[in-house]
């Protein structure tokens, strides 16, 4: 009961949002069981089904000029550094938060959020890539569905990052 409280605080939406004054209200070890269900989980899941679609609608629709051409390769790419980064986040640094906040994560943090700074340069790319997430009226529904998809990654990627940068890193002594 009290761990569903818990997560209700953490998302971002709905609710009021999160921020890093609000973070004495968290212990470490429920916002680490939140980031790695809510989002190491949910990316590792929905990123294979975005690429499958973004693969079909490359070959079903290459003649269109708005066809996303790259987009499947691009995914791939940024599904393979995402489960580098969280294997490294869960092995290494989330093992260390759970029993206490020792000051010699500084520079294993430092690399967590230079990944993150990484991530931010593939959004912008998946930005391009879709057009901002907007297909025109007639594509398709799979079209639609893959740029549904990609705006919801955008978004969970974002949040993602936030929490960890501006919470969870921010509760580490310096
Ligand atoms: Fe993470
Ligand atoms: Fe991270």
């Amino acid at each position: 009961m009290r761990a569903q409280t818990t997560r209700n605080h953490f998302d971002a939406n709905p609710g009021e949002p999160v921020t890093a004054n609000d973070r004495t209200r968290f212990d470490i070890p429920a916002l680490v069981d939140h980031i790695v269900e809510r989002y190491h989980r949910t990316h590792l899941r929905e990123l294979p089904y975005a690429i499958g679609l973004a693969r079909s609608v490359e070959e079903l629709y290459a003649d269109d000029p708005n066809c996303p051409i790259g987009l499947a390769d691009h995914l791939t790419a940024m599904a393979e550094d995402l489960d580098a980064h969280q294997w490294r986040e869960e092995t290494m640094l989330f093992p260390m938060l759970r029993i206490g906040t020792p000051h010699c994560l500084n520079f294993v943090t430092r690399r967590m959020m230079e990944d993150h700074i990484d991530t931010e340069l593939q959004i912008i790319r998946l930005r391009r890539l879709t057009k901002g997430y907007r297909p025109s009226f007639e594509a398709p529904f799979c079209w639609q569905a893959l740029s549904a998809l990609c705006r919801k990654l955008e978004r969970d990627l974002r949040e993602h990052a936030r929490l960890e940068d501006e919470i969870l890193y921010a509760m580490l002594p310096t």
